[in-house]
């Protein structure tokens, strides 16, 4: 299919743009420092903290750490519960929320059957997703231009 160009030069911190990437939806999300800070504290709460389940399929080696990432703030994902598909919405901010836990520290939740994952896309354990979300093949053109696929 073909790659898909985004600027990314308007995106704000606790933003996301969502993009369609071989007809799926590709999040861009600029991460707050605090959202990227929380992040090598979760390790312990996650099915897959390192992303080395499937790396071929889900995880590109320039993704391989931490921050699941090129550039440490841009997330790239794909917004696709790694269950039956449902794409999980928005729960960045951390505070009570229905259903995620007192001390959530920002990230997804899968409405279908409640899978949690964290602001770098990885699943919580214990939870119906089997696995991290995918993050797509990617590049930077520039600082701002974003190349997926
Ligand atoms: Fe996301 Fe089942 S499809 S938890």
């Amino acid at each position: 299919g073909a790659a898909v160009e985004v600027d990314i030069g308007a995106l704000k911190p606790g933003e996301k743009l969502t993009v369609e990437w071989r007809g799926k939806p590709v999040w861009i999300i600029k991460r707050t420092p605090e959202q990227l800070a929380a992040l090598p504290k979760l390790d312990g709460q996650l099915a897959d903290p390192k992303s080395l389940r499937n790396p071929a399929d889900l995880t590109p080696e320039y993704a391989r750490n931490e921050h699941r990432s090129i550039k440490p703030e841009i997330l790239v994902a794909v917004g696709i519960c790694s269950h039956l598909g449902c794409s999980p919405s928005d729960k960045f901010q951390p505070g009570a929320q229905p259903s995620l836990p007192d001390d959530w520290a920002g990230g997804f939740l899968c409405p279908c059957h409640g899978s949690t994952f964290d602001m770098a896309g990885r699943v919580f354990k214990n939870k119906p997703a089997p696995d991290n979300l995918e993050v797509p093949p990617h590049m930077y053109l520039s600082d701002t231009r974003l190349l997926i696929g």
